[in-house]
């Protein structure tokens, strides 16, 4: 695996500075009206609707720096957020003990993403935040969630068993003594036969909804199968989470495809390691994120991530037959701005 070798756009101090005056601006407002109130998810509604009604103020050099990915895979890193480890406190154990935590660097990244697209949440996980909260959990050491951290978290496209997944993921790091590596592949450069694509292309298998949804594993609607690539005048995207789709129920000429696409995303995957300040921002159907396996400690100083999920208004680039997927009755939530 390539280390490193993520495309990076350096932000200018003069950015991260409007950035942070901004957000603190935004939350001493939003504390003043809404205090104690940090779990209420109408609380965050309100508060992501100031974000967004912030956010077209910001600086040209700003908006640029959030312009849409241009990298041939489909990914980047903004670089040179300030991020004072002290002042941090220790890292929760489990995203639910996260409170306010970094609340000042849940702003920043808001406004990153609704210069994106628009912010979204889901009703059904982690209450509903826009902001969530990435930390290895004891007990979930070998999930296939982002609170695991003994096993590989193997790569995958971000929400993919359902229509309204984001379209760009965007994971920003607090702290990373270890420099534990996401990684990240893109189908861009995965070499993939016709025959492979023609087959992947037909909607033959279901992807489950993941374990941090609580909910929609009880759903009782008939699992919908879906394509796992299909191709665009850009070139082939894809949705693909191998640890949640039964490919034991396919037959065997479409189960060695999909192996053959898995080998060639493990081939061109990149490892990132991801340092506090950094923001990583991934193209959902392009690119397939996931973790190399670490040593969680729990003692306050682990690896920190907060990620967002942004919906790029007027995207049209996913197979019309999604609209009609009933997403195991989970919702998105879009504040308004
Ligand atoms: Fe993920």
């Amino acid at each position: 695996m390539e280390l490193g070798a993520a495309p990076a756009r350096a932000l200018d101090q003069r950015t991260t500075r409007e950035l942070t005056t901004t957000a603190r601006t935004l939350l001493t407002d939003h504390d003043h009206e809404h205090a104690h109130e940090h779990d209420d998810p109408a609380a965050h509604r309100e508060l992501l609707s100031a974000v967004r009604r912030a956010a077209p103020a910001l600086s040209d050099r700003t908006h640029h720096a959030c312009r849409p990915v241009d990298t041939r895979d489909g990914l980047y890193v903004l670089k040179g957020l300030p991020v004072d480890d002290t002042a941090l406190g220790p890292t929760p154990g489990h995203w639910s003990a996260a409170g306010a935590a970094g609340a000042l660097h849940d702003v920043v990244l808001l406004l990153l993403s609704a210069l994106m697209g628009a912010p979204l949440a889901w009703e059904g996980q982690q209450d509903g935040r826009f902001v969530h909260n990435i930390v290895p959990s004891p007990g979930h050491e070998r999930a296939q969630t982002g609170a695991s951290s003994a096993t590989l978290l193997s790569p995958h496209t971000e929400d993919a068993f359902h229509p309204d997944r984001a379209h760009l993921l965007v994971l920003g790091c607090l702290r990373n003594h270890d420099r534990v590596a996401t990684t990240a592949a893109s189908v861009r450069r995965a070499r993939l036969a016709d025959a492979d694509v023609e087959l992947l292309s037909r909607p033959l298998l279901p992807i489950l909804p993941d374990a941090a949804y609580t909910g929609a594993r009880a759903h009782a609607g008939e699992p919908p199968a879906v394509a796992t690539l299909w191709r665009t005048a850009d070139g082939p995207r894809l949705r693909y989470d191998p640890a949640y789709t039964p490919l034991h129920r396919a037959a065997p000429a479409h189960r060695a495809a999909y192996r053959r696409l898995a080998d060639e995303l493990a081939r061109v995957s990149v490892a990132v390691p991801l340092a506090p300040g950094d923001v990583l921002v991934l193209d959902n159907d392009l690119v397939v994120h996931g973790r190399v396996p670490f040593r969680a400690r729990y003692d306050g100083t682990d690896r920190w991530l907060k990620r967002t999920s942004v919906r790029v208004p007027g995207r049209r680039t996913r197979p019309a037959a999604e609209r009609h997927e009933h997403g195991y009755g989970q919702r998105t939530v879009e504040a308004l701005a």
